[in-house]
């Protein structure tokens, strides 16, 4: 294999890297160092376990007291129910407060993993291995963690960041195209908040990535991480900057609320959503609405979604987008955009004219 590429995540004390290469859960004397203590908890779901538990385990080595839980695959799990479950891993374990958990899988074991790492014993380390180009790009770089409530998406959680992100680019071969298609509409993300010529790229590699040519995919994910490891290290818990990475995720969550947590996957609601911040942002004049349209079609060639589900209630998404955690003192805000590669806060957005565009 080639040599992997490293990128960190500069937080002082307690950076960490990025590790992105094909073929890297076969080669464990890269990623091992990543653990500290004696106790390993790997969480993972029943799909993903079936393709890559074993190697994972296997690189662990016999000298570690390694446990696995298994839990199953889907958003509707990403609980405090499912975390009680890791809690009891882990004191079955008998597991330290030098333990560390590994999260092996998409961005809904990386965030609840991450969050039972953040509670056990106020605080133990962990390792990312995603497994879905969504958690690659994104979910498992930063340091978020979350669980769902019925009342809302990630609600309950804290920064917590891992130790190392192990990005094996191999995994995404056996991923689902529909997920594919969903971890790009985050890619897009990058270059539609604050990297123009990426997103020409994009528009240039469309049909490579939809072909998982490995090079326009290695490519896309190390600009990536590239982007947000900038971003998390400039400001890392959102105090500023990191809310342009929400761009389209207050219309999303919104729309994933709505339509049941597995309805719409938290990408292609992430796509209508960013349209939706553009559509809007052209609407009060803002951005040119040809950048609106120029998302539309990136999207659409990535085969996104580009329009509300039939039959969304206005009124309901609204409601839901004054629960999203950007909002302060319960006033709106968003983050719209002056157009490709200028994303920004707009925190005097009028709920009228949301309506509107929610409406259409
Ligand atoms: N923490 C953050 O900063 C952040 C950012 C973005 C999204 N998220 C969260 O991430 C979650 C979405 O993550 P996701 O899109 O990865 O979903 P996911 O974890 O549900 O994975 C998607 C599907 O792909 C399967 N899968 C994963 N890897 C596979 C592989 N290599 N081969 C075959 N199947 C595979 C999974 O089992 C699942 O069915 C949401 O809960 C969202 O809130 C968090």
């Amino acid at each position: 294999m080639n040599e992997p590429l490293r990128i960190d995540v500069e937080l002082g004390a307690r950076r960490y890297p990025i590790w992105i290469g094909a073929g890297l859960l076969g080669q464990p004397a890269r990623w091992r160092g990543a653990i500290g203590g004696r106790h390993v908890l790997v969480v993972s779901n029943d799909v993903v376990a079936a393709h890559y538990l074993d190697r994972v385990v296997a690189g662990l080595g016999a000298d570690l007291a390694v446990a696995t839980l298994v839990v199953p695959d889907g958003e509707a799990h990403k609980t405090l129910a499912t975390s009680a479950r890791i809690f009891a891993a882990l004191a079955d374990l008998k597991a330290s407060r030098d333990a560390t958990i590994v999260a092996l899988g998409g961005g809904v074991i990386g965030d609840m993993a991450g969050f039972a790492a953040a509670c056990w014993m106020r605080g133990i380390a962990f390792v990312q291995i995603p497994t879905t180009l969504l958690a690659m790009v994104d979910s498992s770089v930063g340091g978020k963690t979350a669980v769902d409530l019925p009342q809302g998406k990630n609600l309950v959680g804290a920064f917590h960041q891992p130790r190392a992100v192990i990005i094996d680019t191999g995994t995404l071969d056996t991923l689902p195209e529909r997920e594919l298609r969903a971890g790009l509409a985050e890619v897009v993300k990058y270059g539609a908040l604050g990297d123009a010529p990426f997103f020409a790229w994009l528009e240039g590699h469309a049909d490579a990535l939809l072909h998982r040519d490995p090079a326009a995919l290695a490519h896309a994910i190390e600009t990536s991480c590239r982007s947000k490891a900038g971003i998390v290290a400039r400001d890392e818990t959102e105090q500023g900057e990191r809310a342009l990475l929400n761009f389209g995720h207050t219309f999303g969550h919104a729309l994933e609320t709505a339509g049941g947590y597995g309805t719409l996957l938290h990408g292609e609601a992430i796509a209508i959503g960013m349209l939706l911040a553009a559509r809007l942002s052209a609407r009060l004049g803002r951005a040119p609405a040809a950048d609106a349209q120029r998302l539309q079609t990136l999207l659409a060639r990535f085969g996104l979604p580009t329009e509300l589900p039939t039959g969304s209630d206005p009124q309901r998404l609204l409601d839901l987008m004054r629960l999203d955690k950007k909002n302060v003192s319960g006033r709106l805000r968003l983050i719209l955009w002056r157009g490709v590669g200028h994303a920004e806060i707009a925190s005097d957005v009028a709920e009228g004219a949301v309506l509107e565009i929610l409406a259409h």
